[in-house]
Parts: C-alpha cells; sequence; structure tokens
C-alpha cells in the first residue's frame, strides 16, 4: 500500500553555518529539501488571529520555514487525523507532501514565513473547500 500522506510529513533539519559574523543556513533544492524549488513565496505582516493556507494542493509539494519569528502549522489528512508543528527556528522547516489540508496561524508579529514550492503557481491544483478535500481522499483511498 503506498504511504499514507500524513507520515511523509516531516521536520527537516538545516546546516547551520555559524561564525562569529552571524549564522548561514543554506537550503538547496533536491538536496536539503526532497524536491527541486520552482517557486518561492514568503508571508509576514499576518495577525496573530489570522488562519492561512486552509487548502490542499494535487501537485504541490512545500517546505516551510519561520526564517524569523514564529507561527504553527496544522495538518489534516482528511480521514481524521492531524497534527500541529510549531516553526520557531530559522534552520528547521516542515515538509508538507501533496494532499494533505494545512492551516497556518498564530503568526508573531515578526513572523516571516519562507515558503519553498516544488511547482509553479496553478490555481487549478489548489483545493480550497474541505468537504472537497475529504471527498478527493476517500476516491483516493477506493482506487488504491
Ligand atoms: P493564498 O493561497 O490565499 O495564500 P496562503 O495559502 O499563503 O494563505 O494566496 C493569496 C493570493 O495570492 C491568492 O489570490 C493567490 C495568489 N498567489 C499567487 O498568485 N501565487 C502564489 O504562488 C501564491 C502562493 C498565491
Amino acid at each position: 500500500m503506498e504511504q499514507h500522506n500524513m507520515n511523509k510529513v516531516r521536520m527537516l533539519e538545516f546546516a547551520e553555518h555559524g561564525d562569529d559574523r552571524g549564522h548561514l543556513v543554506i537550503v538547496e533544492g533536491g538536496i536539503d529539501i526532497p524536491f527541486e524549488i520552482k517557486r518561492t513565496f514568503y508571508i509576514y505582516g499576518s495577525k496573530t488571529d489570522v488562519v492561512r493556507g486552509q487548502h490542499a494542493n494535487k501537485k504541490t509539494q512545500f517546505v516551510l520555514i519561520n526564517v524569523a519569528g514564529k507561527s504553527k502549522v496544522r495538518v489534516r489528512d482528511g480521514e481524521g487525523n492531524e497534527a500541529i508543528y510549531c516553526l520557531n527556528r530559522p534552520h528547521t522547516g516542515i515538509y508538507l507532501p501533496t494532499m494533505v489540508w494545512k492551516d497556518m496561524y498564530d503568526f508573531s508579529e515578526d513572523s516571516v514565513l519562507l515558503v519553498l514550492a516544488s511547482e509553479h503557481y496553478d490555481a487549478t491544483e489548489y483545493i480550497r473547500d474541505y468537504g472537497e478535500f475529504v471527498r478527493a481522499i476517500k476516491g483516493e483511498n477506493e482506487n488504491e
């Protein structure tokens, strides 16, 4: 059986090359993260009570890194399982595979959330309705 989407979610630790000039973290596509990076964007200035994300992606894998400040991400598999991760270190990322539902929230005022994506932006591969996501997961399981 194919590995469960939720089990593919994992924290990634990037090497910190610190010296007395400060820290340097290197993230190379295909080396430090499990895909080639096609797109990057970053989120800042989100209020503490804001919930972002709220979608699943059919094609795109992501790595999220809070390069400054902190936030949380809740991941759901559409089958009743969920996990919450705290992103609060610039040298730590979270890998999110395709077809998991994600909510980003609890942004600190100074939060800068860097997102690396495996695909260019395509609005049609985003599932923004939770019911539709659950139905899509059910469909996937029936086809296994
Ligand atoms: P949205 O998906 O709501 O952001 P988030 O998941 O971080 O909460 O995106 C906000 C807007 O920006 C929406 O109109 C789509 C657009 N957008 C792009 O055009 N390209 C992108 O790579 C991303 C992430 C968003």
